[in-house]
């Protein structure tokens, strides 16, 4: 039999590397049997040659193809296609009698979770809550220290799960004195973002029959983290825009194993829980046999006054499992959160973190405990929060000079974005403001169940001077529109 005449067959273009495409072309035809075992290909030159491409691609092809078993060369013949190719593409079958494209079927799916991930797109616009300014970022600062860092060949092995040790201990330091958080170093344990403290929660903590109380609206990457083996997650109203205490007892709560809350500064309506509250809180959990998830997720921007004191310092051996991250105070990027918990919990944490991906990045650790150990965290910290506290302040001027009427901002002096509530079709307005380049989120989807408030979350943190009132007046025109 004549090779295969790879002019009439196969054509090559300029949109990727010429040996990618030459590759994709034979091993498909072999693969769905256009060129069937046993078949000759031209050799190197030839193909080449009829091809208008170097000796050197089609020879890195065919040594390709036969050290993955497409093609075989017979001394002194010529380069085939492989005859064993046949039981390879058809195992049990009498042999190449179902001409045609090869197709896969997929076994079974299971019951698949129905949530959708985040689109990419959305994650660096300006307004996308929980961005910080990427632009503020010490960048010169942090790459000094990371040089510094990644000549170190302890770094480069594995290390503990719980995490690197100078790291947990700066953590804990500052977490004492900045937060009034009672710990060590060995109740820290380092996380891959809040959301991986979340989910070592749920893995740890719930049994079958459990439910979580959750604030509503609330922050959905804790609801879906907890919530994703079907335990029942109950909605706890807010009052005043933070969660209402009074309303615990009417709440079913005697299965509640779980309680997550925001208390320094409740996501997305902003409120902070005073220490009656705080207080109140703790006490009803205790009698309760339950155990609170305090995510203290940007505390560290509380503009005029200092924020209260995390719950979980309140008393000697509370019963709260205090979580924080770098996402907002450093990078999102660094993907680095931390829990701090009770010792008698520390052992089923770490086992969980074992099977769940184990170490946290080692480089990023060391990183980021000597820009702590530095000094630089606390300056970078203080900058920001003047910064943040001019947006909050121009976004907020904007909003009630130019949105009146339209949408109202809920503020309390804190945070890196600002809730726009008004009764306006909030998915559709955020899905707009979209496509004119700024981020968002409806505040209908941080309800759990039914929503009973409309508006838009904005993250102020990561737009400039310029974008923000390009954002407002943009909104003002979708809002005016009849
Ligand atoms: C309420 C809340 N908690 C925690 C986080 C931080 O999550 P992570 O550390 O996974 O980036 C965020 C980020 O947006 C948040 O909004």
């Amino acid at each position: 039999m004549e090779p295969v005449d790879v002019i009439e067959d196969i054509r090559l273009d300029g949109k990727q590397p010429l040996q990618h495409q030459l590759y994709q072309r034979l091993s498909e035809r072999i693969l769905d049997q256009r060129y069937l075992p046993g078949r000759q290909l031209p050799p190197s030159r030839q193909m080449a040659k009829d091809l208008g491409i170097s000796r050197n691609t089609v020879n890195a092809v065919y040594e390709q193809l036969k050290a993955e078993g497409f093609l075989q060369t017979r001394a002194g013949k010529g380069i085939f296609v492989h005859e064993d190719i046949k039981s390879a593409v058809n195992p049990s079958g009498p042999g190449l009698s179902k001409p045609g494209v090869v197709s896969m079927e997929l076994p079974p799916l299971p019951a698949l979770p129905r949530g959708k991930s985040k689109p990419v797109e959305d994650a660096s616009l300006p307004f996308q809550p929980g961005l910080p300014d990427l632009d503020a970022f010490p960048i010169r600062a942090w790459n000094r220290i990371m040089h510094h860092q990644e000549s170190r060949r302890s770094l480069r092995g594995y290390d503990s799960i719980q995490g690197y040790q100078p790291l947990r201990r700066a953590i804990a330091a500052y977490l004492r004195t900045s937060r009034g958080v009672r710990c060590d170093e060995h109740q820290v344990i380092i996380t891959n973002g809040a959301q991986q403290a979340l989910s070592l929660l749920a893995d740890v903590f719930l049994q079958p029959d459990d439910s979580i109380l959750c604030e509503n609206p609330g922050y959905r990457g804790a609801r879906n983290a907890l919530g994703r083996f079907g335990n029942p997650l109950i909605p706890i109203p807010l009052r005043n825009q933070v969660l209402d205490v009074e309303a615990l007892p009417g709440l079913e709560p005697a299965r509640a194993r779980l309680l997550f809350c925001t208390p320094t500064h409740q996501y997305p309506m902003g409120g902070i829980l005073d220490l009656s509250q705080r207080m109140a809180l703790v006490q009803w959990a205790q009698q309760n046999g339950c155990w609170i998830i305090e995510d203290d997720y940007d505390s560290e921007f509380h503009f005029y006054n200092k924020p209260f004191a995390a719950i979980q310092g309140l008393y000697e051996n509370s019963p709260v499992l205090y979580m924080g991250s770098f996402s907002k105070t450093l990078l999102p990027a660094l993907r680095i959160g931390y829990l701090v918990v009770p010792e008698a919990v520390v052992e089923p944490l770490l086992w969980a973190k074992q099977i769940s991906g184990g170490e946290t990045p080692l480089l990023t650790q060391a990183t980021i405990a000597e820009f702590i150990e530095s000094g630089q965290f606390t300056r970078h910290l203080r900058r920001m929060r003047q910064l943040y506290r001019d947006k909050w302040q121009r976004f907020q001027n904007e909003v009630i000079e130019k949105l009146d009427g339209l949408a109202q901002p809920v503020a309390e002096s804190a945070g890196m974005h600002l809730v726009l509530e008004g009764a306006f079709d909030d998915v559709a307005l955020s899905q707009w403001l979209k496509t004119r380049g700024f981020g968002s989120t409806p505040l209908s989807a941080h309800f759990l169940g039914e929503s009973s408030r409309t508006g838009l979350v904005m993250g102020f943190a990561s737009a400039n001077e310029r974008e923000i009132t390009e954002c407002v007046n943009t909104l003002r025109s979708g809002l005016a529109k009849p």
